[in-house]
């Protein structure tokens, strides 16, 4: 994860002074400075901060608004804070108001007065601007290869269980016959839009870089903002300097990415729940990924699952908390903003976690098909193609439809199936009824039969991967 590996946990007294002295006739009370202060949440951004402040300082460079030594220094300044952060030797103070007052004042420190130069042009609110995109740009493409690497299992179990012939449900009530490999790729193409919608959202996370827009009305320096947008991988600038401080569009979007991605984790984690009980016993999860009981020595729990479930209802609550904190502010920037960034990374990081754990678990599960094929022949998943078969001797489908019904009430209270009964049974309720019946309503038969295409058949699950892989391939 593009994230620094630290966490500040708590808030100090303030070390540092604050950016605007000469205003105000006293320090900030700490408590509003620990209030106020971002710092344990936005220092994860201080990579994409200071790759934003080079870009900026060349360019200031460029246009003649600051020295060439002023831009020497800079980078040297910046530079050296880059490599402490790697070899872990960089402190970040827990008071400094937010990553960009941290920055600036340690650069300041390090270079004296070209640090004070660095912020020529800038404001805190195209800054944050853009440091939030630049990061969310990464964690996008960090969970889309993750998306990309679920996709994958998902596409090698469905191989090995492409025929496997189990009940397939609608209302949780078994209904009519599919394979194992088919229900596993619904989820394979439900990941595939996943992939589609974090795209998307990167890409236009991607189109505008508001740096440039100033505090909210642009500035006087001669600024080029089109070298800067360049540099930073934007298409552009913004062509509206108070949007450009005041768009979380990005984070939104992504964050919507995010819960959907999650909605589906936690549909497939409610099936895994489900065919892992005794009650389905459809597969066997490794122990490896499952947890035991403190008190009841038989069992094994789908831990990992339910977490899923449950973590699926705390990402929904950080899109509703983006959502929510955008409604009412009104333009440009407003501090209520510095929400965001908790929001969308807690949603960052909820996916990737239940990505990096729910992907090794599918790989090492095992199906149980002799167990499908139980439950595939009970619940007479088979009396769509008893009605089909007689439709296609003859019989309008309504009426085809009601015979079969018929049939299924007196098994049931005879505690029968279907393919248990004899000829001369089958031909009281039809004379249509020939020997063929059996092959008919054979639950192999019934599920290799299903050849329109999407269908649950071998092939079409085969097809299915090959489809799904091509387009991973060509991504
Ligand atoms: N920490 C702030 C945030 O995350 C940075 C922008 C502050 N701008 C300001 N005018 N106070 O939104």
């Amino acid at each position: 994860m593009p994230t620094a590996d630290f966490v500040v946990t708590t808030l100090r007294r303030v070390l540092m002074p604050q950016l605007w002295q000469g205003r105000a006739s006293k320090a900030v009370d700490s408590r509003v400075n620990d209030f106020n202060s971002s710092i344990r949440f936005d220092a994860r951004m201080i990579e994409q901060d200071i790759q934003g402040s080079l870009v900026h300082s060349a360019m200031l460079g460029r246009q003649g608004i600051i020295s060439a030594q002023d831009v020497e220094d800079i980078h040297k300044g910046l530079h050296s804070i880059l490599d402490d952060l790697h070899s872990g030797a960089l402190e970040i103070d827990p008071a400094a108001e937010d990553v960009h007052t941290f920055v600036e004042q340690t650069l300041t420190a390090r270079v004296g007065d070209a640090g004070k130069r660095l912020h020529t042009g800038r404001s805190r609110n195209d800054q944050v601007a853009l440091d939030l995109r630049l990061n969310l740009r990464e964690a996008s493409a960090h969970l889309q290869g993750q998306i990309k690497e679920l996709i994958e299992t998902i596409c090698d179990q469905a191989e090995k269980s492409a025929d496997y012939v189990m009940p397939g449900y609608t209302h949780l009530q078994r209904a009519q016959p599919v394979t194992f490999g088919h229900q596993l790729m619904a989820y394979a193409w439900m990941l595939l839009r996943d992939l589609g919608r974090m795209q998307d959202a990167t890409a236009r996370m991607n189109a505008e870089c508001p740096l440039g827009s100033g505090a909210l009305a642009g500035t006087t320096y001669p600024l080029d903002r089109f070298y800067t947008a360049k540099e930073l991988g934007f298409d552009a600038p913004c062509a509206n300097s108070i949007d450009g401080v005041s768009d979380r569009d990005f984070c939104i979007e992504l964050g919507a990415a995010i819960a959907t991605c999650m909605m589906h984790l936690s549909r497939l984690s409610e099936e895994i729940i489900l065919w892992c009980s005794w009650e389905f016993k459809f597969i066997e999860l490794d122990d490896a990924f499952t947890t035991g009981s403190s008190i009841m020595p038989q069992k094994k729990n789908p831990d990992v699952t339910e977490l899923i479930r449950g973590k699926t209802g705390r990402v929904y609550g950080d899109l509703n908390t983006l959502l929510v904190m955008m409604k009412g502010i009104p333009l440009a920037y407003d501090k209520d903003m510095q929400e965001d960034k908790e929001a969308i990374f807690d949603a960052v990081d909820t996916l990737e976690l239940c990505l990096r754990t729910v992907t090794p678990m599918l790989a090492t599960m095992t199906p149980l098909p002799a167990n499908m094929r139980r439950a595939a022949a009970k619940g007479f998943i088979n009396a769509t193609d008893c009605a089909d078969y007689l439709t296609k001797k003859g019989m309008p489908f309504r009426d085809a439809y009601k015979c079969t019904g018929t049939m299924v009430a007196a098994c049931i209270a005879a505690d029968k199936t279907l393919e248990e009964l004899t000829l001369e049974e089958f031909k009281q309720y039809s004379d249509l009824f020939e020997e063929d019946v059996y092959k008919a309503i054979d639950l192999t038969t019934c599920c290799e039969g299903r050849t329109s295409y999407g269908g649950p058949t071998k092939a079409s699950v085969l097809k299915q991967i090959e489809l799904v892989k091509e387009k991973l391939a060509n991504q």
